[in-house]
This record gives C-alpha cells, sequence and structure tokens, in this order.
C-alpha cells in the first residue's frame, strides 16, 4: 500500500515505544518521532533513553537510524508524512470550563494547526492520544477550516491500549488494535492503509474497525472498566480487613468465575498512573455535559474510592504508629505507579509520602527506576515547600539502606526484588517495634510476623492488632 512515511507527534510513554515498534515491523516505512521538548529528543537519540520500558532499549537499537528517526523538526516530518499520528499528552484541565475533569485539548489542537498550517499534500491524520468522544470533529473543523487547495485529510481514530512496564509486549501482541473512521469511501480507505500497517504484524482478525466515535469512546470505556474493578476489589478489601476474609482468596474465588475472570483484581494501595484517574474524570464530564447526572455519579464512584483506598491505607500506617508520625523516619519502598517503569504520574506513593510528610514524619525512600530528582519535583510540587522536602525526605540507593534505623516499611510499588530481600536483616537494622505497611499484597505476612515485624497487608486482618468481632460492636484485638 501506500504510507511510505510516518510522522508521530509527541515521543513521550506512548509515541516513543509504539513508533519504535511499527518501524521494526514495517522496515519498508520511514519512522519520525518528533517532539517540541528538545531534552526528550536528545534523550532517544542517545544511550541512555528517556523513559525505562523493558524490551524498548533492544527494539530503538535495531531500527534507530534505518527506518525510525527522533527529531525537533515538527514541520519537515509532517510536511514528508503520509500518515502523521497525534501522541501528544491530553492531561486534565487545570483552569477554566471543566477544571479539575475535562481532557484538555490544548496540545492537540495546536497540533492539528501546525499540520493545517504546513501540509502540502494529502494527509491521514490518526488521534493516538486518548481524547474524549467527538474529538475528531472539532480536529476536523480545525483542519477544514484552514484547508490549502490540493490538500485533503481524512481523521481516524486509533486509540492506544499499553500498560507501561509491558508496553513493548502489548504491542507485539495486541490483544486488538482498533481503528475508527468516517463511513465514507474516503473514510474505509484511510482505516484499510492503517489497517496494512498494524496488519504487518497484527492478524486481520485482531483489528477492529468502527465509526469514529465508537472509536474513541471504547478507549475511555475500556481504561473506566479496568479501574472500575480496581476499585471493586478495593472496596471488598476493606470489608475483608474487618472481617478476616482474605481478599486475595475472594478475588481467586470470584476471578475462576470465567463470565468475570481473573485479571485486574489485584487490591492495592490505589490505581495510579497517568491515564485511569483522568480518563474516568473526563468521562464523568462528558457524562454531565450530555446531562446524565446518574451516569457521571456511577464513575465519579470509581474515583472515590480509589480516594478512600488511599487515605485508608495511610491512615493505618499513622494509626498503627501510636496514632504520631511526627520526627519518625519511614521508609517508603517503591514510588512508581506500578513495577517496571520510572513512570510517578499519579502514583500512589506521592499521596502516602505527602500525607506522612504533613504528620511530620522523615522519609527514606528507595525506588530501583524512579529518577532521584522526579521524586523531589513530585514531593515539591505535592507540599508545596522544597525546602521542606529537602529537609525532611532522604533518598537511597537500595531497600536495605533506605530501612536501617527506620520504624516502618511502607511498600507502594510491587518491584519483584521487594519479595526476595533478606527481611531477617532489615529487622536487625530498624527500630522497635518495627511495622511494614504492604500496599501492594507482594510479602509473606506470616514469615514477617515470625521475625517480629508488625504487619500490615492490604485485605487481609492485621496479625498483631487486627479487630475481633464480637456481635453488635467491633473491639480492638
Ligand atoms: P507524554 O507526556 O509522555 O508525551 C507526550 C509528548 O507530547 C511530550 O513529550 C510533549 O512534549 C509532546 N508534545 C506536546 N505538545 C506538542 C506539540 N505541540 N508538538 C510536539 N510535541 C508535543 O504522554 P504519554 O503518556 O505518551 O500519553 C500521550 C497520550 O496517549 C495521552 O493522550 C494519553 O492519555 C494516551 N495514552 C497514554 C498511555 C500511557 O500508558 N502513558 C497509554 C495509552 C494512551
Ligand atoms: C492503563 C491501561 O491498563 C492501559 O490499557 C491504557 O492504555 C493506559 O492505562 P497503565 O496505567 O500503564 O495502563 O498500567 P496498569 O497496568 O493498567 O495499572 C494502572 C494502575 O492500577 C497501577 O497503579 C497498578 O498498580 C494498578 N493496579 C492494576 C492495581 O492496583 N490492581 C490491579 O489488579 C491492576
Amino acid at each position: 500500500m501506500v504510507i511510505e512515511k510516518i510522522c508521530c507527534i509527541g515521543a513521550g510513554y506512548v509515541g516513543g515505544p509504539t513508533c519504535s515498534v511499527i518501524a521494526l515491523k514495517c522496515p519498508e516505512v520511514k519512522v519520525t518521532v518528533v517532539d517540541k521538548n528538545k531534552e526528550r529528543i536528545k534523550q532517544w537519540n542517545a544511550d541512555k533513553l528517556p523513559i525505562y520500558e523493558p524490551g524498548l532499549d533492544k527494539v530503538v537499537k535495531e531500527c534507530r537510524g534505518k527506518n525510525l528517526f527522533f527529531s525537533v523538526d515538527v514541520e519537515s516530518a509532517i510536511e514528508e508524512a503520509d500518515l502523521i499520528f497525534i501522541s501528544v499528552n491530553t492531561p486534565t484541565k487545570t483552569c477554566g470550563n471543566g477544571k479539575g475533569r475535562a481532557a484538555d485539548l490544548k496540545y492537540v489542537e495546536s497540533v492539528a494547526r501546525l499540520i493545517a498550517d504546513v501540509a502540502a499534500g494529502d494527509k491521514i491524520v490518526v488521534e493516538k492520544s486518548t481524547v474524549p468522544v467527538k474529538a475528531a470533529e472539532s480536529i476536523m473543523n480545525i483542519l477544514r477550516a484552514n484547508q490549502k487547495p490540493g490538500v485533503s485529510y481524512q481523521i481516524l481514530s486509533n486509540p492506544e491500549f499499553l500498560s507501561e512496564g509491558t508496553a513493548i509486549d502489548n504491542l507485539l501482541n495486541a490483544d486488538r488494535v482498533l481503528i475508527g473512521g468516517e463511513e465514507t469511501k474516503e473514510g474505509q480507505l484511510a482505516i484499510e492503509k492503517l489497517c496494512w500497517i498494524y496488519e504487518h504484524w497484527i492478524p486481520r482478525s485482531k483489528i477492529l474497525t468502527t465509526n469514529t466515535w465508537s472509536s474513541e469512546l471504547s478507549k475511555l470505556a475500556a481504561n473506566a472498566f479496568l479501574a472500575q474493578r480496581i476499585s471493586s476489589i478495593n472496596s471488598l478489601s476493606a470489608v475483608c480487613e474487618f472481617t478476616g476474609a482474605n481478599v486475595s482468596e475472594v478475588a481467586k474465588a470470584i476471578g475462576t468465575d470465567t463470565r468475570i475472570g481473573n485479571k485486574f483484581l489485584n487490591a492495592s494501595v490505589g490505581f495510579g498512573g497517568s491515564c485511569f484517574q483522568k480518563d474516568i474524570l473526563n468521562l464523568v464530564y462528558i457524562c454531565e455535559c450530555l446531562n446524565l447526572p446518574e451516569v457521571a455519579a456511577y464513575w465519579q464512584q470509581v474515583i472515590d474510592i480509589n480516594e478512600y483506598q488511599k487515605s485508608r491505607f495511610t491512615s493505618k500506617v499513622i494509626e498503627s504508629l501510636f496514632n504520631t508520625v511526627t520526627d519518625k523516619r519511614i521508609s517508603i519502598l517503591g514510588f512508581a505507579f506500578k513495577k517496571d517503569t520510572g513512570d510517578t504520574r499519579e502514583s500512589p506513593a506521592i499521596y502516602v509520602a505527602k500525607t506522612l510528610l504533613d504528620e511530620g514524619a522523615k522519609l527514606n525512600i528507595y525506588d530501583p527506576k524512579v529518577e532521584h530528582a522526579q521524586i523531589f519535583e513530585d514531593l515539591t510540587y505535592a507540599t508545596g515547600s522544597k525546602e521542606y522536602v529537602k529537609e525532611r525526605v532522604s533518598l537511597f540507593p537500595n531497600a536495605y539502606s533506605a530501612t536501617e534505623k527506620t520504624h516502618a516499611i511502607v511498600v507502594c510499588t510491587e518491584w519483584d526484588e521487594f519479595i526476595t530481600l533478606d527481611f531477617r536483616k532489615i529487622y536487625d537494622g530498624m527500630m522497635k517495634p518495627a511495622y511494614i505497611f504492604d500496599g501492594r499484597m507482594i510479602l509473606d505476612d506470616e514469615k514477617l510476623s515470625k521475625i517480629g515485624f508488625h504487619v500490615h497487608t492490604i485485605g487481609k486482618r492485621n496479625m498483631r492488632r487486627g479487630l475481633k468481632r464480637t456481635w453488635g460492636t467491633l473491639d480492638c484485638a
């Protein structure tokens, strides 16, 4: 087919990995990933890539300089491309109409205006970013209002479903690829051209084609469904902690029902990441704008339970430490929003750390992949005081040094290396009584209790200080 050159605008967690895999699988297609952020592009062209993603290094090194290029020359890349992915960020609005809920499309809009300015030939413009349903209409309005003679546009929606930490595997072995377009002859032809790219490695049966609006809405719906499962199991984790039911056993018992399925049922300190909260808030806002308050309230509850879970977990830490953490040193293991990524966007660890800092704690933090500067930046933003963070937060190169002489360990990310730590050695170096709060259900609580730790695991009754049920009342044991 006729796609010879692809341009991807936005060299982030989506644009970078997605286009690296396209370059790998389509050696005859020239793929140029562009970004206005010079530093990011410099890193994509260097040995150490700007994002940590297992398997990404290998793919980039195989294609870079052959058919994969990273550049700040956005205009030239647009000009030469047959197909343009818009892969810029679509954060939640921080001011104005829809503040705190609506998606901010300012970056998408500026890219659309730039395309209209620069394009001298036909272009297929693909929304890869997650956008509100009907966003393609706005993009099309901008493009057509500024259309030059001899230029035509087709807009496609091709949302991305990769998860960070497993992005390369998700891209290589996608459950499905979704492409939405206009139901016209030209729209269908554009869909076929994008299908041709993916068919280099994805079986046609896994490429779903729909109208534009179904595709746009499906992305928000998929994230809302996934997050809703986590909030559902997290809500039950609270019931488990009071009753002695074990949330892992409950998850297994319900997840083995093939109608429910066993994925995304891990109770946790709460979900994080750049997508779930932002996309659900966006869905809630859309529902409100459509005058569907009941639907909006339904999805809002997924976010509310997530906030409840983060606060419930952190309160448990404070209450267990005799209701005061002032000047106590606490170690936070894991700062990324999930394992196998260095990304901290909306990480529950930020909430936990901020709340403990607000209570006067001193923090020792260790994460295997998050840059130290990022941790300081996140906590400075969260607390509003660089000086306070500098004075109260210390960063460490490993879990052993981070836990030494601390009163408690709080596990915020499920890194594999935490499971195999020598907890006897860690216990010996800690203040007593020594506490562990496992926000990810990854540690062997019985073994830890035998060592002498006071253990609190999400979704399980506290081994030493649990709540005993007597009819009519709940007493502290
Ligand atoms: P990101 O912030 O990592 O990357 C976006 C990049 O776009 C940034 O480097 C920014 O500099 C660049 N950019 C913004 N405006 C630009 C412009 N006018 N010209 C050139 N470059 C510009 O974001 P991300 O995590 O890659 O997410 C991108 C989109 O994909 C979002 O809509 C997000 O919701 C969606 N998405 C993200 C994930 C994920 O796991 N991160 C998964 C699926 C979908
Ligand atoms: C998510 C979607 O999964 C992906 O399809 C979409 O493209 C982008 O948003 P991502 O945020 O990268 O991906 O990671 P994901 O694996 O979904 O985890 C999100 C959060 O939920 C993490 O904080 C994770 O720890 C948490 N989580 C996940 C749980 O707490 N329990 C689970 O069972 C699964």
